[in-house]
Parts: structure tokens; sequence; C-alpha cells
């Protein structure tokens, strides 16, 4: 188990990251999720060790590690970038961490071990081959294949899908989520992939600014996210926001002749704030026929008027963009339905699916 304890992170004045507190669970796939400059990198370095805390303190284990040395960590670093020996063959590409003087193998467990590895990320075929021979999603394969054929009691990754074609980052990244479950490794992997991020992950830590915005397993954050920033983030199509404001009954929407009810028993508002309601694309609806209205309006459920501004077809299902007076919002329905630009619909949603924040800062409030 690694442990930070409120590390803190300066490069000169810029702060890398700020006052860090989680841990590493042994055996688990924990993914860090944030945008380019929000400190991922630098949290990776900080476990390796090519750069220490300004202040706070690292543990593996109950073991302060801040003046342990990288080489005497024992951890496996993959990169976005990583460079691959170009003249030597993948099978010496892969094996050449295990001839390292601090690791004592022989010969013939160190070529064994190369060929397992080989073979479980489907590179057996090219293990006389040389790297320029190979393409970008077989040079990755031997990427991580090389960070594998190790035992240490860590692999971190730094986006090193990133580069790779849809497809390809795909297959791998099931390949990985795979491979980890069976070897039972640990894996701290960073991105600012929110898909990528969502299918990986046992935990999810999601970072901003060199902060942990919020932290837990990935459905909980998707379906309650702490913030607007973290919402807004995990989503794809994004969550829909509409400013209204709360007048200790119902949010009047801005732009929509309409209000939203609040659920005493999940919101609790403060009257007269000014606040962002937000609703998940999929968990909003249209409705198109009459017997749908009739049995569908209750008292926690509002309807409203919309057109249809634009469909995409995802495959799995579509993305409806509607109109609802001044207000733009993203459905998510079954491909199944029909719909066509300039139809008028109804959008159903539910009281108790709203998330309130203030619209100052940000925070969920509701
Ligand atoms: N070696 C460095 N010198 C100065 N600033 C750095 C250095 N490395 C990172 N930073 C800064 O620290 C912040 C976090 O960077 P980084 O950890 O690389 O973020 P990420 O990997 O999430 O993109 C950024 O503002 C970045 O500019
Ligand atoms: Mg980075």
């Amino acid at each position: 188990m690694i442990t930070f304890d409120q590390v803190t992170k300066y490069y000169g004045e810029t702060l890398g990251v700020n006052e860090l507190d989680f841990s590493v669970q042994d055996g688990e796939f924990l993914v860090m999720l944030g945008p380019t400059g929000a400190g991922k990198t630098t949290t990776l370095n900080l476990i390796s060790g090519v750069i220490k805390p300004s202040s706070g303190d690292i543990f593996f284990n109950d073991d302060l590690i801040n003046p342990v040395s990288p080489r005497k960590r024992n951890v496996s670093f993959v990169f976005q970038d990583f460079i691959l020996y170009p003249n030597m063959t993948v099978e010496e590409n892969i094996a050449f961490p295990l001839h390292s003087p601090v690791r004592d193998f022989d010969e013939e467990e160190i070529m064994d071990r190369a060929h397992k590895v080989a073979s479980t990320l489907s590179i057996d075929s090219h293990l006389k081959k040389h790297p320029p021979n190979l393409s970008g999603g077989e040079q990755q394969r031997v990427g991580i294949a090389r960070a594998l054929v190790r035992d240490p009691i860590i692999f971190l990754m730094d986006e090193p899908l990133s580069n790779l074609d849809a497809k390809i980052k795909e297959n791998l990244s099931s390949e990985l989520k795979r491979l980890q479950e069976v070897r039972g490794d640990t894996f701290f992997y960073v991105t600012h992939d929110q898909s990528l991020a969502l299918s990986l992950a046992d935990r999810l830590i999601v970072l901003r600014n060199g902060k942990i915005a919020q932290m837990g397993d990935p459905l909980s954050l998707y379906n309650d996210p702490n913030s607007v920033f973290v919402a807004r983030f995990l989503t794809q199509p994004e969550v829909n926001l509409l400013p209204c404001s709360y007048d200790g009954n119902v949010c009047q929407l801005d732009g929509v002749s309409g209000s939203i009810g609040v659920s005493p028993e999940k919101h609790s508002l403060e009257a007269g704030s000014y606040l962002l309601c937000g609703f998940l694309p999929k968990d909003l609806e249209l409705l198109t026929t009459e017997g749908d209205l009739e049995s569908q309006t209750n008292g926690e459920i509002s309807l409203h008027e919309a057109q249809v501004r634009q469909v995409r077809f995802l495959g799995a299902d579509q993305v409806v963009t509607v109109d609802v007076d001044q207000a733009s919002l993203d459905v998510i329905v079954s491909p199944g339905t029909n719909l066509a630009v300039g139809d008028t619909v109804q959008i159903k949603w539910n009281t108790k699916d709203a998330f309130f924040f203030d619209d100052a800062t940000g925070e969920r409030v509701g």
C-alpha cells in the first residue's frame, strides 16, 4: 500500500500538486483523471522518486520513502512516449530490465519471463524483429511488456495509450484491465481521457489544479459528482446545466418558462440562492405520443415542450439535442427512437435526478 500524507510539490513558484492525501491499495486498478497540467505526472514521479515532495510524506506500507532513492523503490513506469532500443530485438527490449545488476536472474529465466509476457500481450510472433519494423500499437505493446516483465510493487502508467488509434486503444486497455485482474498487480494509471478512466478504474481520483476534486468508484462519481467540474469532466455528452434560482419552493429556470421541483428528502437548498441545475443526458427522456404524456405526469416529474435541433447516432445509442425555449439540452435516447430535426417533443425531467450546484463556486449543494 502506498500512502500520500499532505504531499505538496512546488517547481520553483509553480504548484505541481497541492496537499495530496490518498492511498493506493494493494491489488487495485487506481486511475487518476485530470486535464493537462493537473499534476498527474508529478504524482507518479513522486512515487517513483525522481522528484521529492516540497512538503508532506509518502509511505510504502509503513515505511517513509521520502529519503529512498528511485533505484531502491522497485516501481515500474510506462510512459506515453517511452523509448524502445531500435537496435535490439523485441525480445531483447522486453528482457532488458531483468539484466539490471540489482536483479540476479539467469539467462534462461530471463528469456522465459520475456516470452511469457510477450505471449500475454500477443507479440510473441514479433520477438526477433526490431522495433522500427512494428506498428505504433505493437511498439506500445512491447513497451508495456518491458514494464510487465518485472515484479515491482506497483506499475505506474502515464497515459501509455494516448497516442494510439481509438480501436487499438480500446483493445489494449481491455487487455491491460484483464492482465491486472489475472496477475493481481497494483496499477496506478493516469490519463486525461474520461471514458478510458471510467472503463479501467476500480477507483478513480479526479485531479484539478494539483488538488483532489473527488475520489471514489467510477459509478458513484458519475452519478453523484460533488462539483460542476467533476460532473462536466466525467460526462460525454456533457451534463446539462440550467441556471436557475430557488424561491423556497421550486427552482425557476432562466430563459425557460418553467420550473423544476425540489425533492426535500434529496435536496436541501437555501431559498433565494442562485444555482445551476444539472441533469445527466441519460436521465432525461423525450416523449412523443399523447398516451406517454398522460401516464407519466405526476408531482415529481415536469414536462416541457422541446424542438429537436440535432440527432447524432453513436451506435449503442443516440444523442438528441433539443431546444427548450432559450436553453438547449442533450438527451440520450435508444437507437430505435425515430426523431428528426424540427420535430416537436416533450422533454421529461424527474426532480429526483436533478443535481444542484452553487452558481458561484460550482460546489454541489443539493
Ligand atoms: N519540471 C517542471 N518544472 C516546472 N514546472 C513543472 C515541471 N513539471 C511540471 N510542472 C508544472 O506542474 C504542473 C503539473 O504538471 P504535470 O504533473 O506535468 O501535469 P499533468 O501530468 O497532469 O499534465 C503544471 O502546471 C506544470 O506546468
Ligand atoms: Mg502528464
